[in-house]
């Protein structure tokens, strides 16, 4: 039996994770789970999965969640606070960790658990973005394997199985398109948040489902894909695939294209990071390919959606850069979930920060480094919409 830890465990990669336990109660159990404020999801994943150890972010919480439990027998040891998380992170014989806290807060966590020699499942995409340059040494020395949940990059990593090293000649990641993507250009600058949430073919947390929407989580997936697979920016191409039937393809140096297909459905990339390199028989609805119909692929519009090009052009400049892009893209993100910023201001933010960025791109950063760039990144947006604001509460930076 497998002993998991789940960081980020009331989100959407979280419950879906729980959920696989739950199918698997022979195959998987939980040694800690952490969490963000949610004390009653919390609560009750504590009580159906009996952890020995779990957190809550918000310090203020962990009353609520002493009180939520009381009852139980034995009681977990129970933390709060980002040391908290961490020390859950680190704790007990967990063999592998899931990232499912969303943004760079995984970053610190994440690498607590690598200096514990547990296997990272990694959802959380920003922690690679923003700290690659100081994780992947990590897992090296450490001897840790880093086994992407993400379902693209799972299907990359499922179609390598068996490819010799240096195989690999491109990557084709897969995107929906999001929200807008048969909206016409000139309707961007009114759309609402809402617009924005009505994700076509998955549901997923708000942050990643707007990422979806802007096709910054394709450019964030971009620099992703180069971390985990070491390929060069220009052997990483994106395809739009309305479907979401086929999660992504790989070219062999012999032009051979592979792909992996299945209905849109996380739990089979956070299965897949659970049983690797087995495969665990599941009665979870088949891909019937008549059912699925036409599978279609068009060129991605650059011109609609900026934030690709930022995500390359920051993945290609290196170092702080991409933690810098990925705070902007984060801090924008909320300002505009909050109604403050409007959805075409998220990549004008982004694109005047990372040029800001340009002359002090720290081509090895450190980890305070990369935390400081990620710090300096939220402020710039911070400062830049808060002396519009004054002006209108829905500001536009154009
Ligand atoms: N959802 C998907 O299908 C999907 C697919 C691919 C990749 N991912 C990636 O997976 C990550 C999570 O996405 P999601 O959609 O699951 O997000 P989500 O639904 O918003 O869930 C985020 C989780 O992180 C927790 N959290 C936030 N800050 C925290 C902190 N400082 N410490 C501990 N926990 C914290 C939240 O707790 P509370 O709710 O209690 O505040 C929640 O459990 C993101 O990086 C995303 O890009 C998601």
């Amino acid at each position: 039996m497998k002993a998991i830890t789940l960081l980020g465990s009331t989100g959407s990669i979280g419950t879906q994770t729980l959920d696989i336990v739950s199918q698997y109660p022979d195959q998987f159990r939980i040694v800690g789970l952490a969490a963000g404020n949610n004390v009653e999801m919390l609560a009750a994943q504590i009580r159906q999965f009996r952890p020995s150890i779990a957190a809550i972010a918000s310090e203020d919480k962990l009353p609520a969640l002493q009180a939520a439990i009381q009852d139980l027998n034995p009681q977990p040891i129970l933390l709060a606070g980002i040391a908290g998380v961490i020390e859950v992170a680190r704790y007990g014989d967990a063999e592998t960790v899931v990232t499912g806290i969303v943004g760079c807060a995984g970053l610190l966590p994440t690498i607590a658990a690598i200096e514990a020699g547990k296997d990272i499942a990694l959802a959380n995409k920003e922690t690679l973005i923003a700290g690659g340059p100081v994780v992947l040494p990590l897992v090296e020395k450490h001897g840790v394997k880093l086994l992407p949940a993400d379902s693209e990059h799972s299907a990359i990593f499922q179609c390598l199985q068996g490819v010799p090293k240096g195989g690999l000649r491109k990557i084709l990641l897969t995107a929906s398109g999001g929200a807008f993507r048969d909206w016409p250009v000139e309707k961007l600058p009114e759309v609402t948040v809402a617009d924005a949430l009505k994700h076509p073919n998955w549901s997923m947390g708000r942050k990643i489902t707007v990422d979806s929407a802007t096709l910054m989580n394709k450019g964030l997936e971009v620099i992703e894909a180069h971390f985990l697979f070491g390929l060069d920016y220009n052997d990483i191409e994106i395809v739009i695939h309305p479907q979401s039937i086929i999660h992504s393809l790989i070219e062999l140096q012999d032009t051979s294209v592979l792909a992996q297909l299945g209905w849109p459905d996380m739990r089979l990339p956070l299965l897949y990071a659970l049983s690797w390199p087995g495969r665990i028989y599941t009665n979870w609805e088949r891909l019937n390919l008549v059912k699925a119909g036409n599978l279609t692929f068009r060129e991605p519009d650059h011109q609609k959606y900026p934030c690709m090009q930022l995500a390359y052009a920051a993945g290609k400049a290196g170092g702080s850069m991409p933690a810098v892009l990925n705070a902007a893209n984060e801090q924008a993100v909320a300002l505009f979930l909050a109604e403050k910023i409007r959805f075409l201001d998220i990549p004008r933010c982004i694109e005047s920060v990372c040029d800001r960025h340009q002359n002090d791109n720290c081509a090895n950063p450190s980890l305070d480094d990369i935390l400081a760039a990620d710090q300096w990144a939220r402020q710039e947006v911070l400062t830049a919409t808060k002396n519009l604001e004054t002006h209108s509460p829905m500001i536009s930076l154009h």
